[in-house]
């Protein structure tokens, strides 16, 4: 084994690597020179992907893994810490989906969607688990959604993925508090992410898929990947001022949300162009195979690089501080007012 223990580099898995929020995480690890073990099947994406990691200052090493298959995922990971040395970092960023009314979804699509990205999250934790729980020592990062809490039409059994997800880190949080553990498994919604899912998820709908805007380019859930992997004690973190509004509206007013995206949600997860017929899908086979796709989605013209509520979420100590400074100034401005 080529163990790098002693002042080695961090040593990061990421699930999903080839393409979309699972590229830029991987590359974003690269940048701080760390060594980047990239789990997806498509081997254009893959290779471009750790290509783009050892371009960034990283180490990369590309696995072909379908991560459905959790004797693939566990065969993953002994591979890296067997040429790479200790896991100290696992994201599960690998999903799949079907654009489609629920009842346009047979029962093979809708298990292999959950199996993919509902059971790959699972597979990817329990391997990170077995390797981290005896040291005592690890993080797991779930990339997220605001539709962990909120469903919308046209990606029920997506919704439903996510939402298990997030039942599934809830519990095994409680479990490694309960132990005293110091495995720390945190998750992070995001918000709709300019990826190249809109091109290759199967899709039934008439025009091209989209996110619901805004749009953030995918370097800003990176980022966020990142710091949640660096500061993993806690629960969940919320990217985006469209996750908030979602996901505070949805706590209070569900009912409303629900009319609300039943007026809007089928025209707002949609462009102008009618799809094309002959677009490639990734359900079953990877769409990335002999093209690479990149991080990038095709709306850049769209999509913004900036978040204030990510950098609002990172400092909300410093706010809440300068929130009470100014409270009590405006209380003291009003009590010299009232006494003059
Ligand atoms: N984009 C958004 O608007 C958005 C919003 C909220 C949350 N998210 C979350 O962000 C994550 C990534 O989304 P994305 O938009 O970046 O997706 P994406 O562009 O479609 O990329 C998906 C990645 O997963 C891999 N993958 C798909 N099926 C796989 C399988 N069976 N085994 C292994 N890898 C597989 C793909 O590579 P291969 O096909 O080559 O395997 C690719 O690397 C997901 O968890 C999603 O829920 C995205």
């Amino acid at each position: 084994m080529r163990d790098r223990q002693q002042n080695r580099q961090q040593i990061v898995v990421v699930t999903g690597a080839s393409a979309g929020i699972g590229r830029a995480t991987a590359v974003a690890f690269g940048r701080r020179g760390a060594t980047v073990a990239l789990l997806a099947r498509g081997r254009a994406g893959l290779e471009a992907a750790a290509r783009d990691v050892e371009e960034a200052g990283g180490t990369a090493m590309a696995i072909p893994t379908d991560t459905a298959d959790h004797e693939q995922v566990e065969a993953a990971a002994a591979r890296v810490e067997d040429e790479l040395g200790t896991i100290d970092v696992w994201v599960n960023v690998a999903f799949t989906s079907v654009f489609a009314p629920f009842w346009e979804i047979s029962p093979e699509e809708y298990a292999r969607v959950t199996e993919v990205s509902y059971l790959g999250f699972v597979y990817g934790t329990m391997s990170a688990l077995r390797r981290m729980k005896p040291r005592d020592r690890g993080t797991i990062v779930q990339v997220g959604s605001a539709l962990a809490y909120r469903g919308i039409p046209l990606q029920s059994a997506y919704c439903g993925a996510k939402h298990a997800i997030q039942g599934f880190h809830e519990s095994l949080r409680c479990e490694l508090l309960h132990e005293r553990s110091n495995v720390h498994v945190t998750m992070v919604q995001m918000p709709g992410v300019n990826t190249p899912q809109f091109r290759w998820v199967l899709s039934r709908l008439p025009n091209k898929a989209q996110p619901v805007p805004p749009i953030y380019q995918p370097e800003i859930p990176a980022s966020a990947v990142l710091y949640a992997a660096d500061h993993p004690r806690r629960r969940e973190y919320w990217v985006g001022g469209s996750t908030v509004g979602t996901l505070a509206a949805n706590a209070v007013a569900p009912g409303i949300l629900d009319r609300y995206l039943a007026r809007t949600g089928f025209a707002s997860q949609q462009g102008d162009e009618p799809r094309d017929p002959d677009q490639p899908v990734n359900l079953w086979e990877p769409a990335d195979a002999d093209r690479d796709h990149g991080a990038h989605g095709p709306f850049d013209d769209r999509a913004t690089d900036r978040s204030y509520q990510v950098w609002a979420s990172r400092h909300h100590g410093l706010l809440a501080g300068l929130g009470a400074v100014g409270a009590t100034a405006a209380v003291g401005a009003l009590a010299s007012r009232w006494r003059s």
